[in-house]
């Protein structure tokens, strides 16, 4: 495990029931059952990390996305996945955020398809604004929440389209070290009782791009 990391909390556990999936608090023990879907490209390719190879390399990622007191994220099972005597229901996605305002979710692609993530996402959004101290608390809170997708990451738009977030801004991503020159496009959720508008994150022409690079990470 990676000394630096030792003294960062591990956040409360929870636990998420939907009628399909069982989401609960993301551990750091669970690095090595998250191996075969941070390892593969097909999935990486669209976060802003890129493949993970190794055990090691898993327990980093692990760490930085469960542990500290801003990361709230949630290992997805499937609840009808069968148990034996000690058995643990193998992990085929995750979601939440370890970076707010940003939220990030992934699918395992033998399970893509099905609705999984947006049955995940509908399920933790509330539970995300719950989580956030609200703007009006000063200091670090949010009244919204972010979701970047690369333009051409077509299902995960439509997930953030679906979950009730709005195209706000397009973003050109040059440099990008995993998918070369490409374009972020950034959708953005109030927080209920909110506005978008009211916040000043009124939403722009799609098509319409603005300069700067981006900054937070595509979760
Ligand atoms: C994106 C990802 C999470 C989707 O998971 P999933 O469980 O298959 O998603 P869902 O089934 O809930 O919804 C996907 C939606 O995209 C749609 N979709 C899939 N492929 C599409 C395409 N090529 N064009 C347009 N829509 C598409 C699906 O039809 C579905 O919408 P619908 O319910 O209206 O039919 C999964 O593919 C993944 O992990 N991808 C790699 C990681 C990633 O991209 N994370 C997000 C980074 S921003």
């Amino acid at each position: 495990m990676d000394p630096s990391t030792d003294t960062l909390q591990e956040p409360d556990f929870h636990e998420i029931l939907t009628k399909r999936l069982r989401l609960r608090t993301l551990r750091v023990t669970d690095a090595e059952a998250l191996l075969p879907l941070i390892s593969l490209e097909s999935v990486m390719r669209w976060t802003s990390h890129g493949v993970v190879s190794t055990l090691s390399q898993a327990e980093r990622w692990t760490s930085d996305r469960a542990l500290g007191k801003d990361v709230f994220n949630f290992a997805i099972e499937l609840r009808q996945h069968d148990l034996r005597d000690g058995d643990k229901r193998p992990i085929i996605g995750v979601v939440g955020s370890f970076h707010l305002p940003s939220i990030g979710y992934m699918i395992h692609p033998d399970h893509a398809g099905n609705g999984y993530a947006t049955e995940a996402f509908l399920a933790v959004l509330p539970q995300l604004f719950d989580r956030i101290p609200p703007l009006s608390e000063g200091g670090s809170g949010f009244d919204h929440l972010e979701g970047w997708a690369d333009v051409e990451n077509r299902p995960s738009r439509r997930i953030l389209e679906k979950c009730g977030f709005t195209l706000c801004e397009m973003r050109p991503d040059p440099d990008n070290d995993i998918r070369g020159a490409s374009e972020i496009a950034i959708y953005r959720k109030a927080r209920p009782g909110r506005t978008l508008e009211e916040l000043g994150l009124l939403p722009i022409d799609e098509g319409s791009v603005q300069s700067k690079a981006p900054t937070p990470p595509v979760q």
